[in-house]
């Protein structure tokens, strides 16, 4: 024993190398990168975003969920900063974000003010349609009561809706909002993709796909016709689409718990979240935020109507198990090589599985990438990503913000000359 702790002593004496520091080190080092090179695109210094696209001209678009912030929708107006887009008056103030009827919180039923900006997608210009970033708004702001405990109360009918807006003359041009046997009190909507093609329904102006991810309620997919304005669900609890119960990712190499004040220690309770349209509009891609599975299934089985007796049963027996991913994943894009793209927090990484090999492949990681939280790619080729350090949020912190600023879009170019999908509309 003795003998050892000298020649420990010696060791520490004459030798450089530490777990601490092992640069001077022999042994093969993981670090932490792959991929094509990073640039640092955008830097927030004040919100804290969620979603984000970017135009065909490159104006950067993003969300942030409300809260106390000022405004839920904003364009970039340099490297540094974000205004509110189109304007702040289309922002509900915080103080009229929630209600409440009986005691039970409710989110606000306006029908045209923004309250919660979840998720964001611009579809290009068509004969019939201009360029156009379409915002969805859950209608369920995060509140906060006198003892610190956040929550999410239920949404009214009007307060989560989709509005489209055309990015040429920066107006407001459609809104949807959703009856509640479609999008429920508890319902959340998370992400959102487009297949504008005038046959795909009878409304003759195309479709939106929408998870409903919501913590707590019933999870599954809401479709929209453009044309009719009509919504209705599909996959409502199957099992490809639930929470996955007692999820424990780790990020930046530490088991994660959520820890949120008045709540005893928990897990991340999110559904289906990343969602993906095939370019030629075929397949729909998705997966539970808590799960290590991807899935798919055909878009025909999600365009069925009620009127179907059999489209919800049709549809569970056409939905594919894609196999394991290598960890959880929340946002989703897809490229015009059909390859489907996953932001994968805990490897601080992007991954994609390609439809032709049928595997999930490394795209890109890098040490700066802490909770990827939306994609959008560019017509420049370039695949950009808001980076936003959730997991050091207060909500999930005992109250505590751990975040630092500033958070980033970070982009990189995409493989094989991949750009955004164009073949829908
Ligand atoms: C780490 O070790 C190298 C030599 O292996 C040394 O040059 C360097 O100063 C050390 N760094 C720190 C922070 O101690
Ligand atoms: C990191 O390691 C990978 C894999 O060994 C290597 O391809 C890459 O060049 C390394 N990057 C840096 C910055 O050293
Ligand atoms: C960026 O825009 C913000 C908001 O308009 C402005 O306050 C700031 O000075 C600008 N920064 C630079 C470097 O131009
Ligand atoms: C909104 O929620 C906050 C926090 O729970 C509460 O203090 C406030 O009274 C609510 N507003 C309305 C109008 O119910
Ligand atoms: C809805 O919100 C908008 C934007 O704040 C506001 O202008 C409008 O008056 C509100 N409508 C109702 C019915 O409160
Ligand atoms: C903006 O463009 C849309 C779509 O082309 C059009 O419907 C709307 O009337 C325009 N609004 C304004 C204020 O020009
Ligand atoms: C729908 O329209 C697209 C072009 O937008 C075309 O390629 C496709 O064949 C059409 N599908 C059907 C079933 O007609
Ligand atoms: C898959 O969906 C199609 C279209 O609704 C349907 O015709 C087919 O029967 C479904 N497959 C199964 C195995 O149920």
């Amino acid at each position: 024993m003795k003998c050892f702790s000298l020649w420990l002593l010696a060791a520490a004496v004459t030798a450089q190398i530490t777990y601490q520091n092992s640069s001077g080190t022999i042994l093969r080092v993981d670090n932490g990168t792959y991929g094509p090179e990073i640039e640092e695109h955008h830097y927030y210094y004040d919100q804290w975003p969620i979603g984000l696209a970017v135009s065909s001209t490159g104006r950067l678009f993003v969300c942030y969920t409300r809260g106390t912030y000022a405004y839920t929708l904003g364009e970039a107006v340099n490297k540094t900063a974000e205004v509110p887009y189109p304007s702040a008056e289309l922002n509900l103030p915080p103080s009229a974000l929630n209600t409440s009827f009986n005691g039970i919180p409710f989110g606000s039923s306006n029908a045209t003010g923004l309250i919660s900006v979840q998720a964001l997608y611009i579809t290009p210009q068509t004969a019939s349609r201009p360029e156009t970033l379409w915002v969805l708004d859950t209608g369920r702001p995060t509140i906060i009561n006198a003892q610190g405990t956040p929550s999410v109360p239920y949404a009214q009918p009007g307060g989560p809706k989709l509005i489209a807006i055309s990015i040429s003359n920066n107006s407001v041009y459609a809104t949807y909002t959703f009856p509640p046997s479609v999008h429920y009190p508890d319902s959340y909507m998370n992400d959102l993709r487009f297949d504008l093609r005038a046959n795909v329904t009878s409304g003759g102006r195309g479709v939106v796909y929408i998870v409903d991810s919501s913590d707590e309620g019933r999870n599954g997919f809401i479709i929209l016709d453009l044309g009719t304005g009509e919504s209705w669900r599909r996959l409502t609890q199957h099992p490809s689409v639930l929470r996955a119960s007692n999820d424990v990712p780790s990020y930046q190499g530490h088991p994660f718990y959520q820890r949120s004040i008045g709540m005893p220690i928990g897990h991340l309770q999110e559904g289906v979240d990343g969602v993906q349209i095939s370019p030629d509009g075929s397949t729909i891609y998705y997966s539970p935020l808590t799960s290590n599975y991807l899935y798919s299934i055909p878009s025909i089985n999600l365009l069925a109507r009620d009127s179907d007796p059999l489209s919800e049963q049709a549809a569970h027996n056409n939905v594919s198990n894609l196999g394991q991913r290598g960890g959880n994943a929340n946002g989703f894009e897809g490229d015009s090589n059909g390859l489907i793209y996953q932001l994968v927090p805990s490897h601080n990484a992007i991954f994609y599985y390609d439809p032709r090999d049928l595997q999930t492949h490394g795209y890109v990681r890098d040490p700066r990438i802490i909770w990827p939280d939306s994609a959008s790619i560019g017509a420049d080729g370039y695949f950009y990503v808001n980076i936003n350090q959730l997991p050091y949020q207060p909500m999930w912190n005992d109250g505590v913000d751990l975040r630092v600023h500033p958070g980033a879009v970070l982009r990189c170019k995409l493989p094989g000359g991949g750009t955004k999908i164009n073949t829908l509309g």
